[in-house]
């Protein structure tokens, strides 16, 4: 048992940031930001929020499936910037969707979130809890990014997208792992720890990444897992028709194909016009690719998340 993907949609927010406007406030330039990172343009929220994009990306993805909303069993919304704490997002797309029948929460596995929640229902589905779910990534990193640090504030963007899925017997398998050792590598302590007993302690609130810590191991373990995740199917590098994974940086998708040994052309990209959406990047590139026409049945795509945690997935796809 497994789960096939049956509609899929996306919401971006409409204020598009060049690199030229990021430099008219940070010390950098349009070629560096290129070179180093794919990124030309990014989307960022001008009062959109983690759930409104959520929401909107949900909505979309219900039609395109051509479902009935109450009909839905699960909702995950893997996210890791949401500005609220309470309510879940799920149960707020749950309410705004008027899924009545669904079970609704979220999830943060950062970047890899999204297939961390789409392995879960799988799980749940394969193990015949639910038939179907709707899974959302959706982030407003705009809001925990510090925009005077040149070294992060470039990278990201905001954005939500959302897959529905239902029952279905092609071949499916993952891989999931975490690594929390080495979680200091990318942080973000959101909230004051202040209460009535406790004065608390002063945080930087903002995303602190070490940059080329990252860089390696998003390169190492993501080429690693993929190639162990075949191994273990009987396949190589040779039978899979596409790469998904996510969109953080155009070098690292450059240097995990090399690694791969794998065409380069097998790999889609939109990190050059969203940025790194986190969650969402992954949910918004198989929308843009699904609508482009170019997931046709038969398939076998590899689709991989890695980001903070620090947390990775492979995912091995027959359409
Ligand atoms: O979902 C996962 C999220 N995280 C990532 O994907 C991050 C992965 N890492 C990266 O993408 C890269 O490490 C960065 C793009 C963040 C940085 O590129 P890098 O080639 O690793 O640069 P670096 O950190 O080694 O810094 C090299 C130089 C430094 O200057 P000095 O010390 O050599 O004088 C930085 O201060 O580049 C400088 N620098 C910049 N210069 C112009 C850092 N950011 C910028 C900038 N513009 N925006």
């Amino acid at each position: 048992m497994s789960i096939r993907i049956m509609g899929s949609g996306s919401a971006i927010p409409k204020r598009k940031v060049t690199n030229d406007e990021l430099c008219g406030f940070i010390d950098s330039n349009d070629n560096w930001i290129k070179e180093r990172t794919g990124i030309i343009s990014r989307y960022i929220s001008m009062g959109e929020t983690v759930r409104t994009l959520a929401c909107k990306a949900a909505k979309k993805a219900i039609k395109d499936a051509g479902i009935n909303a109450c009909d839905i069993e699960l909702i995950i919304v893997a996210t890791c910037s949401a500005e609220q704490a309470l309510p879940c997002i799920a149960c707020e797309v749950q309410k705004s969707i008027g899924a009545e029948g669904a079970v609704a929460f979220d999830l943060n596995a950062a970047c890899a979130g999204f297939l961390f929640a789409m392995n879960t229902a799988d799980t749940y589905i394969s193990g015949g809890i639910y038939k179907n779910a709707l899974i959302i990534g959706a982030e407003v990193l705009s809001n925990i990014v510090d925009w005077s640090d040149r070294s992060t504030c470039i990278l990201f963007g905001d954005g939500a997208g959302a897959l529905y899925f239902e029952k279905d017997n092609s071949k499916l398998r993952f891989i999931q792992k975490s690594n929390g050792f080495k979680g200091e590598a990318l942080s973000c302590y959101q909230r004051d720890s202040k209460s009535a007993f406790y004065e608390g302690d002063i945080l930087y609130k903002y995303v602190k990444m070490d940059g080329r810590e990252v860089f390696r191991f998003a390169t190492r373990v993501v080429s690693d897992t993929i190639l162990r995740l075949l191994d273990e199917e009987g396949m190589t590098v040779d039978d899979i028709d596409m790469f998904l994974l996510h969109q953080a940086n155009l070098r690292i998708i450059e240097c995990i194909a090399k690694r791969l040994k794998a065409d380069i052309s097998k790999f889609e990209t939109n990190v050059e016009r969203f940025g790194n959406t986190s969650s969402a990047s992954i949910p918004i590139l198989i929308d843009e690719v699904r609508r482009k026409g170019k997931l046709t049945e038969g398939m076998k795509i590899v689709i991989s998340g890695f980001g903070a945690g620090l947390t990775y997935s492979a995912c091995l796809m027959e359409l």
